[in-house]
């Protein structure tokens, strides 16, 4: 079994990542931790709370986190991406107040993650799929994580792999865009980092017929699915005239139980803190053998550069419809 912690921004396709690991086997969801990013951090807060409640185990807690970046303000919400409530206006069931509050984890994110990396040493895989801000404050107060941690796998970047750009601005993905520092400090730190960015993400599109056979093969989550990607499919439509959906946040995941779909380039990874490139991720391939100071000591890192695509979709499928069996 895989433990993790999924620390997220709820968000459309971070509620689509939730659910992919609530119906894996092999998962075993740990607890989940908010951060602000695609909608303020008490409405991630909110979804996050709303996102346990109906999918995971009981024993599931969230744990409030980060309102901001290390530095300057947060972006503002994006309802033409996530809708209003950041699950894409679906209608939310009020949750009786007892049930958010026993959901609630009395510590905010980073000390969440601290705890529970140090109570399983070595074995916690820390799925990281907002803004890396929570990530950031734990390594700042307990630098002792980065050696105890299994790995962190984050959806982020955009590297420049045949030609993808950034989502934000033309070099600056979301993720990183939203906290610079707090990215630079995860990639940099000793602990080994796979980063998922729109390079191999954009590639793996949902189409409408595949949502479409999700929801009626799906059960419960495969309704879900489609409900909560159908304003979030018209932005895609809208904006870049694809006829279905970017995955991003299930591409941290898939990683964790297929490795084999990705391809990955070995490098440290530094991210660009001010100026034009602000939030741009740049890695030094190991393989460069010119020398590069503000890449050269740092951990080497796993970028991913390609992913078999078919074989993406086709373990969301498998998954979701598996569990609705199941069920
Ligand atoms: O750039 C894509 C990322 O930004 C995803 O994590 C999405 O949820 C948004 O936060
Ligand atoms: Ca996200």
């Amino acid at each position: 079994m895989h433990k993790v912690i999924f620390d997220t921004d709820p968000g459309v396709d971070d509620a689509m990542a939730l659910v992919f690991q609530t119906c894996h086997p092999e998962i075993e969801l740990i607890g989940v931790t908010s951060v602000f990013g695609n909608a303020t951090i008490e409405t991630t807060t909110r979804n996050a709370v709303y996102l346990v409640e109906r999918f995971a185990a009981p024993e599931v807690m969230v744990a409030q986190g980060a309102a901001g970046p290390l530095r300057g303000a947060a972006p503002p919400p994006i309802p033409h991406i996530h809708g209003h409530n950041g699950l894409g206006d679906i209608e939310l069931a009020a949750l009786p107040t007892q049930n958010r509050a026993a959901r609630l984890d009395a510590r905010p994110a980073h000390r969440f993650i601290i705890d529970t990396i140090r109570q399983h040493p070595n074995e916690i895989n820390l799925i990281a799929v907002g803004p890396l801000t929570n990530l950031a404050l734990a390594l700042q107060e307990a630098p002792d994580i980065q050696h105890l941690v299994k790995q962190v796998i984050i959806m982020g970047g955009a590297f420049g792999i045949n030609g993808v750009l950034g989502n934000v601005t033309p070099c600056a993905e979301a993720n990183i865009s939203a906290d610079p520092d707090a990215a630079d400090q995860v990639l940099t730190a000793a602990w080994k980092v796979t980063a998922a960015g729109l390079d191999v993400t954009q590639k793996a599109v949902m189409s409408t017929a595949y949502l479409d056979n999700l929801r009626q093969h799906g059960g419960e989550v495969g309704q879900f699915v489609w409900d909560v990607s159908r304003l979030y499919e018209q932005f895609h439509r809208d904006s870049a005239d694809v006829h279905g959906i970017y995955v991003h946040d299930s591409s941290a995941v898939a990683y964790l139980v297929a490795p084999q779909l990705y391809e990955v380039r070995q490098g440290a990874v530094r991210v660009a803190l001010d100026g034009l490139a602000r939030g741009q991720t740049i890695q030094k391939p190991a393989a460069m053998g010119v020398p590069a100071p503000s890449w050269d000591g740092f951990k080497m890192q796993d970028v991913c550069v390609d992913v078999d695509v078919a074989g993406f979709l086709q373990l969301y499928f498998d998954t979701l419809t598996a569990n609705a069996k199941a069920a």
